[in-house]
């Protein structure tokens, strides 16, 4: 006789679980971790959050919340080694469903670790893109860019303003929600906003690694792009992690985001081998299934 583990339980995390989801994550675990500026601890609270329940353990989890609507990414996933591949298709199916009543539109994941790829194939997801990683090695920074803005740190105050430019400047599921803004507010050593006529135009923020630097986020608004703002921000951004002592900088973007290559390649950023490929499904139907 072949012995079939009992179906897991799906149901939405609660604050109680917050003990044994530690535990779960913290136990020999599959697991895909993609929480950006904020913690997996951070996630419990937002919505979908499904957990898989087996005689009273917690076996499985999924954290997949619009943050912002309507693009969702897998935040949070973790399988209990031992347990069967289908708790966690139930706990997929489960966020597609969640996600369809909160009204997002599509789940991505972004470089799927082996124990995913044959479960996502199977639900529909599809490779969309890879996001690359350009290295720049310490040099002299060109002091080049607009001169009619004004690159200011930004304070706890103007993180609001730039909600809007953020989903201007971005496709819905590259856009940052003020929470994920906030959290990276409090971990950068550089937050600057360019400022034109009073208006925030453009953004940056930039972290230390050890003794890399990295840039986190780079935008201008698509009014005033291309004259010289992505630049200025890019100026500030080396600099300021050259007085932080990192010897190199690193940034990551989108293999088909030419406009922002061009930049980095203007400023002698190389393409490493690094790159994670983001799978994608639209919210709603199976597309590929019948
Ligand atoms: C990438 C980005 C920040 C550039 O900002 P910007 O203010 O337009 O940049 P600049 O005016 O300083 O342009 C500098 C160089 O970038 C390249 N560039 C900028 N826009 C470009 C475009 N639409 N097509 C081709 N090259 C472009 C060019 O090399 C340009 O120099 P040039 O005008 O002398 O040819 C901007 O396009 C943007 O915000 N895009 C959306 C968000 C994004 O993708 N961010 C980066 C990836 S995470």
């Amino acid at each position: 006789m072949i012995f079939r583990p009992e179906r897991a339980q799906v149901r939405p995390a609660v604050e109680a679980d917050r003990p044994a989801l530690r535990l779960l994550l913290r136990s020999p675990v599959r697991i895909h971790l993609h929480t950006d500026w904020r913690t997996a601890d951070d996630y419990l609270g937002d919505a979908p959050y499904l957990v898989a329940e087996h005689n009273r353990w917690l076996v499985a989890c999924l954290a997949c919340p619009p943050d912002p609507p309507p693009a969702a990414w897998v935040r949070l996933a973790a399988l209990a080694d031992g347990r069967p591949m289908r708790d966690f298709t139930a706990l997929v199916e489960a966020g597609l469903a969640a996600l369809g009543e909160l009204g997002a539109q599509e789940l991505n994941i972004l470089g799927p670790e082996r124990w995913l790829l044959a479960l996502l194939r199977d639900m529909g997801f599809q490779p969309l893109v890879d996001v690359i990683t350009y290295l720049r090695e310490n040099g002299p920074i060109p002091d080049q860019g607009a001169r009619d803005v004004d690159i200011r740190p930004a304070q706890p105050e103007d993180l609001a303003a730039l909600i809007p430019l953020d989903a201007a400047a971005f496709e819905p599921r590259w856009r940052h929600s003020a929470a994920m803004l906030r959290a990276a507010y409090r971990q950068v050593v550089s937050f600057d906003i360019a400022w034109l006529e009073g208006r925030p135009v453009g953004y940056q923020f930039s972290s230390i690694y050890g003794r890399y630097g990295h840039i986190g986020r780079l935008a201008t608004h698509p009014e005033v792009q291309r004259r010289g703002i992505g630049t200025r921000l890019l100026v500030a951004a080396l600099t300021a992690l050259k007085r932080h002592g990192a010897v190199a900088v690193t940034l990551n973007t989108q293999a088909d985001n030419w406009a922002s290559r061009r930049l980095y390649q203007r400023f002698g950023f190389r393409l490493t081998e690094e790159k994670a490929t983001v799978w994608h499904r639209r919210v709603g139907p199976d597309p590929v299934s019948p």
